[in-house]
């Protein structure tokens, strides 16, 4: 029943057709938790096999939802029945707000959003990215429309995680800002906390030099993975360790913004440690690959 009242609320409002780019860990995610608000949502990826990746990714995310009884079998199809998918950008033509979330790679971002710009139509249409690192200004100037583009942040895992960081960029409008917010908190239920446009916001700002120091600890041979991590899950009540916590959130991801971060601050306590850039060669990227610090097989 919740379910159909968040349908009846999301259709016809202002801001109730959303489009996902990407449906890895973090788009899935966002696709599933806008659909069970009741929104419309179409997610595109590149192809048809990263795409029905990622319709499984959602659906076994839903289907964990009703073992644990947090979702009737009827509301997973409800959900379902709200979702789209496609690997066509032109299917994104009437969308309210598009958030691209695709890997953190500046070029492929901008290139993204320079080709959504050519294809939505509504002239207040939110383009938003769920990067986690790189600056909002320059996907931004990858459009004809800055002002309407903003960074709307989600954290692993998406369904869990209560927090969304809000980072407009200089060129951001007020109005963008403000319906971006309200789309997030309204719509989706999430909190927000805002953040100026610099690499890494305000959550990777602090937590990933801690998640590198672990890798440092590692890799020095100071201590071993489970001790690393016990530590901090017995000794300062994290709810997992900081090595687990780089298998959840992917090595490749970790690299990625570390190297944002770097580049803008040129502080060493950003850059990434060997060990972490040989797993990434290697293909150890954690929870998704089935091995990073821990395995999971
Ligand atoms: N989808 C939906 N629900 C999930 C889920 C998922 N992928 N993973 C866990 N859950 C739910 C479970 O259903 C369970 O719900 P109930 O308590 O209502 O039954 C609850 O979360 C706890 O799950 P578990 O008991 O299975 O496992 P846990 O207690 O060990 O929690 C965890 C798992 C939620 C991942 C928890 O360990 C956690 O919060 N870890 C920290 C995660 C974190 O720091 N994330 C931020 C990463 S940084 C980031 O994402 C940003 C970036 O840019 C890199």
């Amino acid at each position: 029943a919740a379910e159909a009242a968040a349908a009846e609320a999301g259709s016809g409002s202002p801001f109730a057709r959303l489009g996902v780019i990407g449906c890895g860990l973090m788009g899935s995610g966002i696709a599933e938790v806008a659909a069970r608000a009741g929104l419309d949502v179409a997610v595109r990826e590149i192809d048809e096999p990263a795409l029905s990746a990622g319709r499984k990714r959602l659906t076994s995310s839903l289907d964990r939802g009703v073992r644990g009884g947090k979702l009737t079998e009827a509301d997973r199809d409800a959900v379902l029945a709200r979702l789209t998918f496609t690997t066509d950008l032109g299917d994104f033509a009437d969308r309210d707000v598009v958030i691209e979330a695709v890997a953190e790679n500046e070029q492929l971002k901008a290139d993204i959003f320079g080709a959504l710009d050519k294809v939505v139509t509504r002239p207040d249409a939110i383009f938003a990215s769920n990067t986690s690192s790189i600056p909002i200004m320059k996907l931004g100037m990858a459009t004809s429309r800055p002002e309407q583009v903003v960074g709307i942040h989600f954290f692993n895992p998406v369904p869990v995680q209560k927090l969304v960081e809000i980072v407009p960029s200089l060129l951001t409008a007020p109005a963008t800002e403000t319906a971006a917010e309200g789309f997030v908190t309204g719509r989706l239920g999430k909190e927000v906390i805002r953040s100026k446009d610099r690499a890494g916001f305000v959550v990777n700002s602090l937590l990933v030099p801690y998640l590198l120091a672990a890798v440092r600890m590692l890799e020095s041979g100071f201590a071993v993975a489970d001790d690393i991590d016990r530590g901090m899950v017995l000794g300062c009540a994290h709810p997992m360790g900081p090595l687990r916590l780089c298998d959840l959130i992917g090595l490749d991801t970790i690299k990625a913004v570390a190297e944002s971060m770097y580049e803008e601050f040129k502080e060493p306590l950003y850059s990434p440690p060997p060990l972490l850039m040989r797993m990434v060669d290697a293909g150890l990227l954690g929870k998704k690959t089935g091995r990073g610090f821990h395995n999971y097989t």
